[in-house]
């Protein structure tokens, strides 16, 4: 669907983005996924044909963006990240613009407003001023008109920035039920939210590409141990799990954690990609200690992020 093939754009001196390369599937959610200045957006303006690269290319559906331009555009639909929406205009007046401009034959525009109001949970608002309604629904008639002309592939960029939680949750949703009948790229810098809403994640940092994968196996990839959490009740025996512990096989480290009054914490390392905690918890209770809790320790998508740019700059 999309092939990009060592795209690069330097604005003057200033790096946006430094040769890229990935691909992406039909029907994927796509995260770009990096800090303020990265080059996410850089990236999106490329792809949709509002800035010519400085070097390399992209196709997209099979067409260049250099040499087919007006094929790539009908084929996206594309959320800027300042919503380009007309305030004093009615939801629908706004809509029927914008299938103008995409070249909606006239017969056909009743119909395509109705589908977009419809996926977008705009039913209660088609007559409302835009400017009058709030941020989260503005921000549901961006991707309205995105979606006009029914585009394959989806282009959002940050597309929950500025939104309340509660609205954070609705857009999250709407995307993800897009995601099951096209193909989206969208930008983030929310960590956890990529993580819910894409099936594979791209990170980059000031404009080079850190890592590409799924949620999951960024962060298989990077544990480097799995770290178990051991809480015992305090007891004059409790001093023996240290001891315990330490004789389960795979076990790399075993250290005491300070811990509430009345229990006993243990935080035991083991070779990644083992789970040993059945053996730890049964160990624990054969030898008569009062097991209170076991868990493991799951790296979050802030971990994994910090991990890959500092192995990065350290290179
Ligand atoms: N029109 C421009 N002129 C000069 N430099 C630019 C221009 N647009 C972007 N840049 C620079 O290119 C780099 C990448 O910017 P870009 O806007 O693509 O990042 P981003 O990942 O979208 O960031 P944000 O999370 O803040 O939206 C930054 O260093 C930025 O300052
Ligand atoms: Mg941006």
């Amino acid at each position: 669907m999309i092939r990009v093939e060592n795209l690069s754009k330097f604005y003057g001196i200033t790096v946006g983005v430094r040769n890229l390369n990935f691909s992406v599937e039909r029907g994927e959610v796509l995260g770009f996924l990096g800090p303020n200045g990265a080059g996410k957006t850089t990236t999106m303006k490329i792809l949709t044909c509002y800035l010519p690269p400085t070097a390399g290319t992209a196709r997209i559906c099979g067409y260049d963006i250099l040499e087919n331009p007006m094929e790539v555009r009908k084929r996206i639909g594309y959320l800027p990240e300042k919503n380009p929406l007309y305030m004093d205009m009615r939801v629908t007046e706004y809509l029927e613009f914008v299938s103008h401009l995409k070249g909606v034959p006239t017969r056909r525009i009743d119909e395509e407003i109705g589908r977009t109001i419809g996926r977008c949970g705009l039913e209660e608002v088609p007559h409302r001023t835009i400017g009058k309604l709030s941020k989260g629904y503005q921000q549901r008639i961006g991707i309205a008109q995105a979606l006009i002309g029914d585009p394959e592939l989806l282009i959002l960029d940050e597309p929950t920035l500025g939104l309340d939680p509660k609205q954070i949750i609705e857009i999250r949703q709407l995307i993800k039920n897009l995601g099951t009948e096209r193909t989206v790229i969208l930008s983030s810098h929310i960590l956890p939210e990529v993580s819910q809403v894409c099936t594979r994640i791209i990170i980059i940092n000031q404009g080079e590409l850190v890592a590409v994968d799924t949620p999951e196996n960024l962060r298989k990839r990077l544990k480097k141990a799995s770290v178990i959490h051991v809480k015992l009740r305090e007891s004059t025996e409790a001093h023996r799990a240290g001891d315990i512990v330490s004789a389960v096989e795979g076990i790399m480290m075993v250290k005491e954690a300070p811990s509430e009054e009345g229990t006993m914490h243990i935080i035991i390392e083991a070779a990644p990609d083992r789970d040993v905690r059945n053996k730890v918890a049964f160990a624990i209770v054969e030898s008569g200690l009062p097991l209170l809790e076991i868990y493991s320790e799951e790296l979050s998508l802030e971990d994994i992020f910090l991990q890959l740019v500092m192995e990065e700059e350290a290179h």
